[in-house]
C-alpha cells in the first residue's frame, strides 16, 4: 500500500452512475468519505469515477488496482451494482442466466477477492446490496431471484471467512422509487410503512453499516422494504 495513503477514508461503491448506487455514492461524499464510484455509464458524482463491467474479472482487477495506486487504501466495498431481465423461463437463454448472475453475484466474489488485501489492512467493510427478491418472487424473475439469494449467502459465507479483520452484511432494499416515477396511493398505501422507498432509505443504512458504530454487525441482512415481506396477502 502507498506510504502517502491519507487519513481519509475511502470506498468503493459498484453501480454509481444512477439510483441507489449514486444515492449511497452521495451519502458516504457527504460523511466524509472519499468515494470512487465505478459504472458501466459515465457519473457526474463528483468523485472519481471509473468506467467498468463488474461482471469482468479483468476489469475488476484492474478497478482496486487502480484504487491501491490512486488513493492508497479501501476501507468499504459497496457492492451495489445489479440488473434484471424479466422473461419466462422458456425463453430466457442460459447466456442471459449467466450475465445475470456474473453482474449481480460474481462481481462481489470478484471484488471482495480482490480487495481484501486492502480491506483487511484497514479494518473496513463489505456491504452488499441484495433485494427483499432474495426471500419472495413475481413470475418470470428465476435469474434476479437466484442472484439475489446467492449473494445474500455469500454474505454470510464472506463475513465468517473475513472476519474479524472485515465486516460482511448486505442491505436488501424492496420497492426503491429511483427515478421519480407517477406513483399512485395505492402503491404507498400497501406498504405497512404507507410509503414506496427511496434511495436514501438505502444509503442511511450503508452509512450506518459502513461506520464506526456497527463494529459488532456482521453476516447480517437488512431488509428495508416498508414492510412488504412481512404482509400477508390473500384474495379478497
Ligand atoms: N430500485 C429497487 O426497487 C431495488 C430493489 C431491490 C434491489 N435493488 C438493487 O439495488 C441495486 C441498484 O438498483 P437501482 O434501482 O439503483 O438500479 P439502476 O438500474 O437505476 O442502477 C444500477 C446501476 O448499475 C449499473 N450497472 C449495470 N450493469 C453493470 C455492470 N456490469 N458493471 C457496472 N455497473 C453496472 C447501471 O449502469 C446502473 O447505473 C441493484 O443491485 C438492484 O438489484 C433495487
Amino acid at each position: 500500500m502507498s506510504s502517502t495513503a491519507s487519513d481519509q477514508r475511502v470506498a468503493l461503491v459498484t453501480g454509481a452512475a444512477q439510483g441507489i448506487g449514486a444515492g449511497i455514492a452521495a451519502r458516504l461524499k457527504r460523511d466524509g468519505w472519499r468515494v470512487v464510484t465505478a459504472d458501466i455509464k459515465p457519473g457526474d458524482s463528483g468523485s472519481r469515477h471509473v468506467i467498468a463491467d463488474m461482471g469482468d474479472e479483468e476489469a475488476v482487477n484492474a478497478l482496486v488496482a487502480g484504487i491501491e495506486r490512486e488513493e492508497g487504501r479501501l476501507d468499504a466495498l459497496v457492492c451495489n451494482a445489479g440488473i434484471m431481465i424479466r422473461k419466462p423461463i422458456a425463453e430466457l437463454s442460459l447466456a442471459e442466466w449467466r450475465r445475470v448472475l456474473d453482474i449481480n453475484l460474481t462481481s462481489a466474489f470478484l471484488l471482495a477477492k480482490a480487495s481484501e488485501r486492502m480491506l483487511a489492512a484497514a479494518k473496513g467493510s463489505i456491504v452488499t446490496i441484495a433485494s427483499s427478491r432474495a426471500h419472495q418472487s413475481e413470475p418470470n424473475t428465476e435469474s434476479y431471484s437466484a442472484s439475489k439469494g446467492g449473494l445474500l449467502a455469500l454474505t454470510h459465507a464472506l463475513a465468517v471467512s473475513l472476519g474479524p479483520a472485515i465486516r460482511v452484511n448486505c442491505v436488501s432494499p424492496g420497492w426503491i422509487d429511483v427515478q421519480a416515477s407517477a406513483l399512485s396511493a395505492k402503491d404507498h398505501a400497501q406498504h405497512p410503512a404507507g410509503r414506496v422507498g427511496k434511495a436514501e432509505d438505502i444509503s442511511s443504512l450503508v452509512a450506518f453499516l459502513t461506520g464506526p458504530e456497527a463494529g459488532f454487525v456482521t453476516g447480517a441482512e437488512f431488509l428495508s422494504d416498508g414492510g412488504m415481506t412481512r404482509k400477508m396477502i390473500y384474495a379478497e
